[in-house]
């Protein structure tokens, strides 16, 4: 695990709850995420993902364990990491196109100031944001055009590590499309690595490589890694006709509707929680089998790594 790219190691969070009290959101959550992997996460709302994520990009301390990436310690927030926060959080007195340019002159010093527009003006362009609008400040955008100016923030640096918090919730099922796309098409470009959060399901088995699982808090766990056995390049329109596809899509709707309830809550002590990793691959269990039905004598199998 320590050889992970990323690798988050008994992480603990606890906020202070009243009298004393303390809630305890997760407990020892271990896991790892290789350079280059499409990870998303799953999980119903309060079990703590903003809290990784914010922990990930070096903008909270936990109250115990630590994130390593490329072997050093995360502390602070760093240029290496892109991040698209849920609530946007765009700079309120600059244009959209300065909320852009402000990071990739930070990122990229050497470039003229012409390069630095040319290239952020590209990026706006790709999640559709053209013309005069680049020019307007957040508050005469639409909530869905600042979270596409915060996505075009994040892409143009070009980080190691992006981070996405339900990046895509406020934006209309076309945009969403081609935002999911264009994010695809950057990511296979590059060796980026992609931490997303988010809570639509078909769009998780769209993108990722694996879906990590956590149950309900406060104790939540990140329970379980599905494996995401479906080939790329991936469409919408053709996944869905893969015969893994309503296998896997079953498994996490079964995950969010009863298990993560009934996993929750469970305390575990000292022990480092790592997620169990899911393998759900109808043509590899059928491959040699004489049934005409391709879902014959199939069955799910969970395998510990
Ligand atoms: N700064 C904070 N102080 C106290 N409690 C917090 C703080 N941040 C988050 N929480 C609590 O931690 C839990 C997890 O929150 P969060 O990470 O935002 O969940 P998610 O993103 O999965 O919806 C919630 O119960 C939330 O109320
Ligand atoms: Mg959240």
């Amino acid at each position: 695990m320590s050889n992970a790219f990323l690798s988050i190691e008994n992480l603990t969070q606890r906020f202070p709850a009243g009298k004393g009290e303390s809630l305890t959101v997760f407990e020892n959550a271990s896991f790892g995420i290789e350079k280059g992997e499409f990870v998303c996460i799953l999980g119903h709302s309060g079990c703590g993902k903003s809290t990784i994520m914010n922990i990930l990009a070096g903008l909270a301390e936990p109250t115990s364990g630590a994130v390593l990436m490329d072997g050093k310690e995360v502390s602070g927030p760093s240029l290496d990491r892109g991040v698209v926060f849920q609530n946007y959080s765009l700079l309120p007195w600059l244009s959209a196109l300065k909320n852009v340019t402000f990071g990739v002159a930070a990122r990229y010093p050497e470039w003229s100031r012409s390069k630095v527009v040319e290239h952020s003006t590209q990026y706006l362009a790709m999640v559709g944001l053209e013309g005069d609008t680049i020019h307007r400040k957040p508050a005469q955008l639409s909530g869905g055009m600042r979270q596409r100016v915060s996505i075009a923030r994040a892409f143009a640096n070009h980080p190691k590590l992006l981070l996405l918090d339900e990046p895509f919730g406020a934006l209309d099922a076309l945009t969403r499309g081609t935002i999911q796309d264009e994010l695809l098409k950057i990511w296979s470009g590059t060796s980026q690595t992609v931490f997303m959060i988010t809570h639509d399901i078909d769009e998780a088995i769209l993108l990722a490589d694996r879906i990590l699982l956590m149950t309900n808090g406060p104790y939540a766990r990140v329970a379980e890694s599905v494996e995401i056995t479906i080939p790329r390049p991936r469409k919408r329109d053709q996944i869905i006709d893969h015969p893994n596809y309503y296998a896997i899509r079953n498994h996490l709707v079964h995950f969010l509707a009863t298990r993560s309830k009934e996993l929750a809550g469970q305390q575990t002590g000292s022990d480092s929680n790592t997620p169990q990793t899911v393998r759900i691959d109808l043509v590899e269990e059928t491959k040699g089998d004489e049934s005409d039905d391709p879902r014959h004598g199939a069955h799910l199998r969970a395998v510990n790594e």
